[in-house]
């Protein structure tokens, strides 16, 4: 904020301590052109401070913000179409320091360096809403929601009660029962919007212990056996961390084999069962994924579930990735049986672009299992004697205190587009990674990995010097060294971007991910034509 100690307020003396001397200099410095550094100047020795009336000059944050919101739009939203600009402006860390002055100080600087720090932030951020970034799972942001996220940040909600965030915790109530109703929840059931999807997964977890030991809570780890947990070997990274996290640990997550769509085989989750029985462990949950990271696989969820039920396993589903295809008609099929998952994990901020981070974590149970859970009942928040109907406290079911209101922006959003655009949107690019792959099939020197089922397209580039190497174990050793390098590439020069890595046995290649409306058939011709531009001299 603008500091503005010198306005001609009348002022109330007091004496001051040191850390309130230093925010009078700085209100002095900017008005002042004071020099930076306040070492050993008599400006570090004020004795006075103002107490009645504002110490900000509203009439200057206004034509800062103002400002700051034209660069946001000229530097960002409006050259967000632009495929003539770069996706990344790369500098090697050394470079970027040195370019940017990012060091903390005493005093502090102008409205107009400050803005032009946001424009240099912006010039070597990377474009993720840009049409040649496929790099990740998500892609940019939605507009409504960038909007939403701006209403967000200027009004500060934190939806733990409903005193502090009427309108966000009724808003986080209609979006989970939304999702819910598209998941097949007929009866409901409970959720909490929380910052990510790992997060989403760590829920899960704790919440799976906890119905089967609830002593858990209170007694910690020596109330339950040995616990074991399944998921497959393509599952997220984040199932991992927090059986870490939570103190099952690492190797307490048995790892299934996956098919060659990277699927988990149910066969096999049924022996890994068998065998954490014979070994005296006791299993307590599944982990299926629907839209596994790499290759974008859904795990065949009703199998799953039979031998959930059969195994008396809670059976969540990460559906952080895929669960965007529940908006589409003609997708939704990819998670049939999830309506008979006991949790599951879906991030907006993906497929559906709400904007990082928006991911909820939705629970069957109806019984207050997840309040029962997290609450500890913090009687300065969640007094019981309240004067408003406190079941719209809903913070207790949550681990954090306060939260950031991440679901404004997704509903924001769906009310501004409607589902059927949603839908629309998700059909459109699940179209667009058929197109991809097609075109690759069509292509010398192209290799698809597989169908992509979703809005993974995972494929190889073999350069004219490999093409007539047969496949051996010295071709597929040439071949990993290709990706990385067209990668780096790319980066330098700023052209796209698109993600790479090696999976099992599979050699480096390329994953495209596919999901912005704002790309077309051409974006798709650039990407091949750039790949092998980029990389035929290997
Ligand atoms: C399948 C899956 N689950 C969970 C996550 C983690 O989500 P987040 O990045 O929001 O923590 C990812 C991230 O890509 C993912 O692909």
């Amino acid at each position: 904020m603008i500091s503005s100690l010198l306005t001609t307020k009348t002022a109330v003396t007091l004496t001051m301590d040191s850390r309130l001397t230093d925010i009078s200099c700085r209100g002095l410095k900017e008005k002042t052109n004071m020099p930076e550094s306040t070492e050993g100047n008599s400006w570090s020795h004020a004795e006075t401070v103002q107490l009645n009336g504002s110490t900000e000059d509203l009439p200057e944050t206004d034509s800062f913000v103002q400002q700051a919101m034209a660069i946001i739009m000229e530097e960002v939203v409006k050259k967000a179409g632009d495929v003539s600009g770069k996706v990344c402006e790369w500098r090697s860390p050394e470079d970027l320091k040195e370019l940017l002055d990012l060091e903390l100080r005493e005093g502090g600087e102008a409205p107009a360096q400050t803005l032009q720090r946001c424009r240099d932030v912006i010039r070597y951020s990377v474009k993720t809403n840009h049409p040649h970034f496929f790099n990740q799972l998500y892609v940019g942001v939605d507009h409504y929601a960038m909007v939403g996220s701006f209403v967000t940040d200027a009004t500060q909600p934190s939806p733990y009660t409903y005193e502090m965030a009427p309108v966000h915790c009724l808003i986080e109530d209609v979006v989970l029962g939304k999702m819910m109703e598209m998941m097949g929840w007929v009866e409901g059931g409970d959720g909490i919007f929380n910052p990510g999807g790992s997060m989403s997964n760590m829920y899960a977890m704790n919440l799976a212990r906890f119905q089967r030991w609830p002593d858990i809570k209170e007694q910690g780890l020596s109330a339950s056996p040995r616990l074991v947990l399944f998921t497959s070997k393509d599952c997220h990274y984040s199932v991992a961390k927090a059986a870490a996290f939570l103190g099952i640990g690492t190797k307490n997550v048995y790892v299934v084999p996956a098919d060659q769509r990277g699927k988990m085989i149910a066969m096999e989750l049924e022996k890994q069962i068998r065998t954490a029985i014979s070994e005296g462990a006791v299993p307590f949950m599944v982990s299926a994924t629907a839209g596994t990271t790499v290759l974008g696989s859904f795990d065949p969820l009703e199998e799953l579930a039979d031998i959930c039920e059969q195994h008396n396993l809670w059976l969540h589903v990460d559906a952080c990735w895929g669960g965007g295809a529940l908006v589409s008609s003609k997708h939704k099929h990819l998670l049939k049986g999830i309506h008979r998952a006991n949790s599951v994990a879906w991030n907006p901020h993906k497929m559906l672009m709400a904007g990082q981070q928006c991911s909820a974590f939705l629970v069957r149970d109806k019984t207050g299992l997840l309040q029962r859970c997290h609450s500890a009942s913090a009687s300065y928040l969640f007094q019981t004697d309240k004067f408003y109907d406190i079941s719209y406290d809903t913070g207790d079911k949550s681990i954090q205190c306060g939260r950031k209101a991440d679901v404004f922006r997704f509903w924001l959003m769906w009310k501004a587009l409607g589902t059927r655009e949603l839908e629309h949107r998700v059909d459109r690019a699940l179209e667009m990674a058929k197109y991809l792959a097609e075109e690759i099939k069509k292509r010398d020197g192209f290799r698809l990995l597989m169908e992509p089922e979703y809005a993974n397209v995972c494929f190889w580039y073999i350069p004219p010097s490999l093409r007539n190497i047969p496949d051996c174990p010295e071709f597929w050793q040439k071949v990993q060294a290709v990706a990385p390098k067209v990668k780096e590439r790319m980066m330098k020069q700023g052209s796209m971007m698109v993600g790479y890595q090696s999976h099992g046995d599979k050699a480096n290649f390329f994953r495209m991910i596919i999901i912005s409306p704002w790309v077309s058939t051409a974006d798709m011709d650039f990407v091949l034509d750039e790949i092998h531009r980029l990389g035929a001299d290997l």
